[in-house]
Order: C-alpha cells, then structure tokens, then sequence
C-alpha cells in the first residue's frame, strides 16, 4: 500500500540533502571546539570508535524508520513509532522526535542569523581595525569581541537580559524569510534543488579557505603546527570519560543523529529505493566535511597566529570565541582578510541553512501529515512557532546553552537510544534488519546486526547513566530565574506538542468511526 506522497527527485538529490542536513555550523564550529578542550589527536580515536559504533548504525536505523514510516504516509516520530509499537507510549516517546528538532531550531536558526549578518558586514567593510602594529592577542581580538558583543547585546554586567542590534534583528528576520522560501517550495522542488546548489559551493568555499590558511605563518607558528597539535594523540586523556562523553556527543550532533531530522527527510524516499549505501555516502560526506575541513581551518588558523597555548585557550572560549571574534581577527592581519572573513561567514551561512530547514521539516511535516494542513499553511504555522519562540533565545541570556543542553545535548542520545529499542526490541531485529537492507544497492555487514542490537544501546544507556549521576544533583542547585523560565518554556513546548499529537489521534479516529 503505497500513500501519495512527495518524493525526493534524484539519487544525488537525496544524498545532497541529507548531507546538507548533517553539515552543519557543527562541523565548523562545534568540531574544532570540542576537539581541541578533548584532548587534540586523542579525541579522535573516541571520536572514530563512536562513528563506526553509534554514528553508522544509527543512520541506517532512522533511514529506515523514515523509509518504513513515509510508505505509510507518515514522516514523524508520534506515528511511525506507533506503526512500529501499537502502545500509547509509542507516541509519547515520539513527541521527542517533534520536540527536539523544534527547541534547536530556535536558538539554531539564530545563529545561523548571526553568521548572514556577519557576512553582510564584511562584504561591506563594516568591521572593526585592530590598532596598527598590534601584535598581542588581546588588542586584536578586543576590538572584535566588543564588535560581536555589540551584535548580540550582551550585557555589560550581569543583567539577564540580552539587547540585540536592531540590524542583528532585521537579519533575523531576513533569514526565517529565506528557511521559509526554500522550504514553502516544498522537498524536490525547495530542498532537494537548493541542496544541489549550496553543497558544492560549500565545498568549494570551505577548500579554498583551508588552502588560504595553509599558507599562514607568523613567527608564533604556521598551520602545520595547528595540524601536529590537532592530529598527536594524548592518550592519557582517554582515561576521562568526559572526552568519551564529548565524542559520542559531537556524533550525534553533527551527523544529525536522534534529532528526529533524519527520520523525516528519510520519509520522502521511496519504499524500495536503496538506503544503505546513500546512508553511508551522505554520512562520509559529513565527516570529510567536519574532520578535513572543519579540522583545517579555525584551529590551524589559531595555532598560526596566536601559538598553541593561546589557541586552545580560545577554543576553550567556546565555538563563539572562535568563529565570530579569533577568526576574523587573524583574517584582517592578512591581505584581503576582509574579503576572506565575508567567505568564512558566507561557508557559515550555507552550511547553517542547509541545516536548519532541516530542522524545521518534522514539525512541518507533521502540520501536513497529521493535520491535513497544505504545505503553506504548515510551513508558515511552523515557521511562526519558530519566531515567537526564538524570542527567548534572542533576549534572555543563558537560554541558548540551556536550550542547546537538554535537547540538543542529552535529548538526542536519549532519543538515539528510544529508537533502537523500538525498532530492534519491540517492532523486532530480524524485521527491522530485513527494513534496512530492503533494496539496497549494497548489503550491511553481518556484523552491524549485533552493533545495532546490543552495542549501540548498552553504550548509549551507560553514557546516559553516567550522566544522570553527573548531572541530575547539579539540576535543582541553578536557581537563575532566566533558567527556570528557559526549563518552563521548554516543558510548555513538550505539552503543546502532545496536545498537537492528542489532536492528531482524535481527527483519525473521526475518520475511521
Ligand atoms: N548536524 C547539524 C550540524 O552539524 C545540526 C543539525 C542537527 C541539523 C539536526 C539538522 C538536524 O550543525
């Protein structure tokens, strides 16, 4: 039984867009982060072990899911996992996979707003100088601090509250107009075209950006040496289970993983047409993007300029420090570094659009899928949800991390982990192996049958436990109001979703009674 539907166009259509789902602003700015606070070299033997052991798997498992659930005419969460479980419980988990992609889009998409505005300064030459003939790191980065913190609005003391730029809030707005541009067109028409056009120029960007900072090299150092402190192993440092934590996180992160985002792109493929090698080539595709290019460019760049030391002390900053102020900075030392920050911002752009419609399709397709809204009317419903919420994001100082902590974070393996028991223990592993591998150009190794049915959920319950004992006593101990209102919005959105759910069930059963 085959339910009309809209399809993806192309083979490389689909995997274009799934990778421009995955590539994201966590390839270039999460990655070098958390790479160089975990330990350079020895984060990547933990950070390999979870994409063959979690990242892989898991991308097989929601491409199936969405392929099973799409052929049913559903392409969200609450009602594929009750196709796979015939159980209430079935769509209350599911209401993750809404609630998720819905609380990052909205501190998301206003960074990725930051990174268009950023680009518009630049290509225009409004930008700050650095006193002439400085040389300390402090006196040529201040000046590009106060320019990003003049943009947000932070304020000067401890006040919570944020005042953006009237012009960061007009490109704000100019960038949900373009999310609902691309997406009102709808997947082979919106997505799928724009994801031809925007992945390849991003590669092109991001490879000259990477030779252009090959080519540094000041008497702190040169790129090669950002390399060497990247790529040496410290292996003491594996003996910390944080930097386990942290690589299994940025897996998640990065390949788009228990979002809830792969699921719904998945649906739009056809029921017979192969998953199992456009899976791994959309998920190679990221990680060239993330360990190549992402790896080449903003650490290098800070190890060239300002020696390792300083370098790791402004990766641990934050991904903000290091894209938005250290960056540019070492640019306008350079020949046409103007030119060339308006490029890192425009990669930025690129890779956060390609991401954050992404992002929103769940909730949209749950508007179209559930509640019978046509496209427009779905679009512009989530894109206003989006708006009123980014609010929070955009004027309460905290709520970003707070957001980007509970789903973005802890949200996403719990999910991870929701997904392999209802596809593998309940809906059945030799029925949802015989789901993965239906039509695929390729077959899965025998061996991935037991990853994804023992290895992935033990790993990913233990990580959660340890990180209950971590953070549960932590939780009640942040009594900043801007928090409890962040945690209260959060919770509001999570009961607004199920509400939505609760409707759904009831127009259905109208239907069939
Ligand atoms: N993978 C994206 C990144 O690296 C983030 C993302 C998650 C995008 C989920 C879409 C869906 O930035």
């Amino acid at each position: 039984m085959e339910v009309k539907r809209e399809h993806w166009a192309t083979r490389i259509g689909l995997i274009l867009a799934m990778a421009g789902n995955a590539v994201g602003l966590g390839n270039f700015l999460r990655f070098p982060v958390q790479a160089a606070e975990n330990g350079g070299g020895a984060f990547m033997i933990p950070y390999i072990l979870a994409f063959l052991l979690v990242g892989i798997p898991l991308m097989w498992v929601e491409w199936a899911i969405g392929r099973y659930g799409g052929a049913y005419g559903h392409g969200t969460t609450p009602s594929i996992f009750y196709l796979l479980w015939k159980n209430r419980f079935a769509k209350i988990f599911g209401v993750f996979g809404l609630w998720i992609p819905l609380v990052v889009i909205i501190y998301y998409i206003y960074i990725e707003s930051w990174t268009l505005g950023f680009a518009i300064k630049f290509l225009v030459g409004l930008v700050p100088e650095p006193p002439p003939g400085a040389t300390n790191p402090d006196s040529i980065l201040h000046p590009f601090k106060e320019f990003l913190y003049n943009y947000i609005g932070v304020p000067k003391g401890d006040e919570p509250i944020l005042k953006p730029s009237i012009f960061a809030y007009l490109v704000f707005l100019i960038t949900m107009a373009i999310n609902v541009g691309i997406l009102i067109r709808g997947i082979s028409e919106g997505i799928e075209k724009f994801a031809k056009i925007a992945m390849p120029t991003l590669f092109l960007l991001a490879i000259f950006l990477v030779i252009r900072v090959f080519l540094l090299e000041t008497a702190n150092g040169s790129a090669i040496d950002g390399l060497n402190f990247l790529w040496t192993p410290d292996f003491e440092k594996l003996k910390d289970p944080n930097v386990w934590i942290a690589a299994v996180g940025q897996i998640f992160f990065t390949l788009s993983l228990g979002f809830g985002a792969i699921i719904t792109y998945a649906s739009y493929i056809k029921r017979n047409d192969d998953i199992v090698l456009s899976g791994l080539t959309a998920s190679t595709l990221n990680e060239k993007a993330e360990v190549i290019l992402g790896g080449s460019i903003a650490i290098p760049a800070a190890v060239a300029f300002f020696g390792v030391a300083n370098a790791v002390a402004i990766a641990k900053a934050g991904a903000f420090n290091l894209g938005f102020i250290t960056l540019p900075a070492i640019f306008s030392q350079t020949a046409g570094g103007v030119f060339l920050g308006f490029l890192w911002f425009f990669l930025l752009f690129f890779a956060g659009l390609t991401s954050s419609i992404a992002l929103m399709q769940p909730l949209i397709a749950f508007f179209e899928d559930e509640l019978k809204f046509t496209r427009r009317q779905a679009v512009l419903m989530t894109a206003s949800i989006v708006f009123f919420s980014a609010h929070i994001v955009i004027f309460l100082n905290k709520a970003l991390d707070e957001m980007d902590f509970w789903a973005g974070t802890i949200g996403v393996v719990f999910f991870g982990l929701v997904e392999l028991i209802i596809f593998f223990w309940i809906f059945g592993a030799d029925k949802a192996w015989e789901e993965i591998n239906r039509g695929g150009i390729i077959k899965v190794p025998k061996f991935y049958y037991y990853v994804m049915r023992f290895i992935t959920p033990l790993f990913l319950a233990v990580l959660l436990i340890v990180w209950a004992k971590e953070y549960i006593p932590k939780i009640m101990v942040e009594t900043h109001w801007t928090i409890w209102i962040t945690r209260f919005y959060m919770i509001g959105l999570f009961l607004f979703l199920s509400f939505l759910v609760f409707l759904a069930g009831r127009r259905k059963n109208r239907e069939v009674g």
